[in-house]
Order: C-alpha cells, then sequence, then structure tokens
C-alpha cells in the first residue's frame, strides 16, 4: 500500500512538471495530450490506473456508459478525484472523455461540448425563486 501510494505521488510530481514545460503559444491540446497533462498522473498514460488507489480507464464499464454521468463525475470529483468544474471548460472535458472513451480499446461514443453544458447547468445551484432584487 505504502509503495502504491509512493508511486501515485511520483506520478504526480512527474506530470506537474510535464504540464510547466509546456509553452504558452503551442497548439491547441488534443483530447490525448489534455488526458496526458491532467489525468494521467493518475489514471496514467496507459488508462491502466494504479491498483488499489487509482481505477483503470481502461476496458471500464462506467466509463463507456451513460454519458452524463460520466461528465458529472470529471465536473464534480468523486473519491480521491478532485473536481474538474473550475479548470476546464465543457470543449476541455467533452475532448478528455471523447479521447478516453475511445483510447485503450475502449469503443463508447463521443462526447459533446453541448452534453458537458446541459449536465453543468444542471449541477449549478439553483437560483433562488421569488427572490429577485427591485
Ligand atoms: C488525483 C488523482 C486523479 C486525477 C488527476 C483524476 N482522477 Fe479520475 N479518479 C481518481 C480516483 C481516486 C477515482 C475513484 C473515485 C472513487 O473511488 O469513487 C477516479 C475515478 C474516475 C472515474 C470513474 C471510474 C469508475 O469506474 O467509476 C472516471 C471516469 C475518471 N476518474 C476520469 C478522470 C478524468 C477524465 C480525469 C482528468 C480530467 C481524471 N479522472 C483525473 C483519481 C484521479
Amino acid at each position: 500500500m505504502t509503495m502504491r501510494l509512493i508511486a501515485g505521488a511520483a506520478a504526480l510530481l512527474l506530470n506537474a512538471g510535464s504540464a510547466l514545460a509546456q509553452t504558452p503559444d503551442a497548439a491547441p491540446l488534443s483530447g490525448k495530450d489534455q488526458f496526458e497533462a491532467t489525468c494521467s498522473a493518475c489514471h496514467q498514460v496507459t488508462g491502466l490506473g494504479i491498483p488499489g488507489a487509482f481505477p483503470a480507464l481502461a476496458g471500464n464499464v462506467f466509463l463507456q456508459g451513460d454519458e452524463r454521468a460520466v461528465v458529472s463525475t470529471v465536473l464534480n470529483g468523486r473519491g480521491g478525484m478532485p473536481t474538474f468544474k473550475a479548470d476546464l471548460s465543457d470543449a476541455q472535458i467533452a475532448a478528455i472523455l471523447t479521447y478516453v472513451r475511445s483510447a485503450w480499446g475502449n469503443k463508447a461514443a463521443p462526447v459533446a461540448p453541448a452534453t458537458v453544458a446541459a449536465v453543468r447547468a444542471q449541477l449549478a445551484p439553483p437560483k433562488p425563486a421569488g427572490l429577485q432584487a427591485h
């Protein structure tokens, strides 16, 4: 268990280093590039995760199921996974999820930015009704 945690921490540090190395004027990143910059410290470039710490995305049934549930997991985080709602745009989340749902032998449909926007809007706290400013 300790070794797994050390491996995870080392992966996080390596990932932070590679993200810093990106030049600001680089071409827009593909879903694969963004996955590798944002998610692979935990889920690994291979999509195999780290058993006992970070779930594999390769062959993952949940990931290849209901796209709205998957989008909501990335927006809100869950368990040891951070929330990405403040850090990633609808287009970025759509590109990353489209990539992970079709990489490593996965075979699920692409995710559209509009789907991410719709789930994001649904998750936003409801506006207070009947309390309009004068
Ligand atoms: C800091 C580590 C970390 C990062 C970074 C991270 N995740 Fe996760 N992720 C986790 C953990 C831990 C879980 C398991 C959460 C739980 O036990 O409920 C998880 C769960 C998931 C799940 C659900 C898997 C399942 O079988 O239920 C998906 C999908 C997912 N992550 C996708 C992503 C994507 C896409 C990114 C990048 C935008 C990302 N994760 C970044 C740690 C991380």
